[in-house]
């Protein structure tokens, strides 16, 4: 891939997230991991499996005991997780077990939902994304995301790329250079460079979801979230992706959903595996991680058997 990010808009400094204007190697007070309750936690180890979670070099998002809700309805407990830099970690499992809820809560998406709720901790290079102080907006530009369904704005392609930029007031010396860099990530440049100006609608399923990527990216971001990009493309629109998906991850850090087993294994560095389970009493259906690895791992020895039962199909 062509288009590293770079040049002088790129943020160099993740560590902080209450503000674009003026980054800051110094973290608020508040937000700082460390204090004594974080401590008493060891995120090494999944709280609802018991089982100690792979090392990960450079971790970037932390997830320590989370819960999620909705209203009352827990949805997901338990639940801790590190996603590495510049890998792709796959959350699969079968429907219902909370796998959108918890990427939704990784870049404070479920705020938009009423009523949800999230307990535990969600950390960004160790600051904690749900502090008073953090702005969920600024949480989202770093950690974007792309949706099932291609979702692209009533607006030409050239528009729906330089929106983002637009809104956020990004400084940006050439709007035309960082739109092309943008599609060239995405692998899209080369079949819409003609027709920038035509509405996005016009494009294909699979042109649209890789728009849709060339957006998430023109803000540049860190981390991109993907709740199953493919599961409205074809075979070949799929294999696009995925291919794109390996280069990305030069540049960025991948979370994706899918109920696709095989793209798991096929793109995904590590897998964290969930299902959902009965809780006692109510009856309501709890999502939690069943096991976390690498993803060979995964699918040649998993360590649990109902991940076993899953991957062979037995289940889900
Ligand atoms: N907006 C919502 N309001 C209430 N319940 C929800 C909402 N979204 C999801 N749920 C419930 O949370 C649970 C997990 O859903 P979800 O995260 O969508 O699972 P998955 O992505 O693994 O299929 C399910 O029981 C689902 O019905
Ligand atoms: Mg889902």
């Amino acid at each position: 891939m062509t288009t590293a990010p770079s040049g002088s808009t790129t943020p160099t400094d993740w560590t902080d997230m209450t503000s674009t204007d003026a980054p800051t190697t110094e973290r608020p007070a508040a937000a700082a991991p460390q204090d004594a309750s974080a401590r008493e936690i060891d995120v090494r180890v999944d709280r609802a499996s018991g089982r100690y979670l792979p090392e990960v070099p450079t971790p970037v998002i932390e997830c320590t005991d989370v819960d999620i809700f909705y209203g009352q309805f827990r949805a997901v407990h338990g639940v801790s997780l590190v996603y590495g830099k510049n890998e792709i970690t796959a959350m699969i499992g079968p429907s219902g077990c909370g796998k959108s809820t918890v990427l939704r809560s990784l870049n404070r998406m479920n705020d938009l939902i009423t009523g949800a709720r999230v307990t535990g901790k969600i950390t960004y290079h160790g600051q904690d994304i749900y502090g008073s102080d953090v702005d969920p907006i600024e949480v989202r530009r770093r950690i974007g995301m792309v949706f099932q369904k291609p979702n692209p704005f009533p607006k030409s392609i050239y528009d729906n790329i330089a929106y983002g930029p637009r809104v956020t007031g990004m400084k940006v010396s050439s709007m035309d250079d960082l739109v092309e860099e943008s599609l060239r990530g995405a692998a899209l440049w080369d079949e819409v460079k003609d027709k920038l100006k035509q509405s996005a609608y016009g494009l294909s399923g699979g042109q649209q979801q890789r728009l849709c990527i060339a957006r998430t990216i023109a803000v540049r971001p860190e981390v991109i979230l993907m709740d199953e990009p493919c599961s409205s493309l074809d075979p070949i629109a799929t294999a696009r992706i995925e291919d794109l998906m390996e280069d990305l991850r030069k540049d960025f850090t991948i979370i994706i959903v899918t109920h696709n087993m095989q793209q798991a294994a096929r793109v995904a560095d590590r897998t964290a595996f969930f299902t959902a389970k009965a809780a006692e009493g109510t009856g309501d259906r709890t999502g939690q991680l069943v096991e976390y690895d690498l993803t060979s791992k995964i699918f040649s020895n998993p360590a649990d058997r109902r991940t076993e039962d899953y991957i062979s199909g037995r289940f889900g």
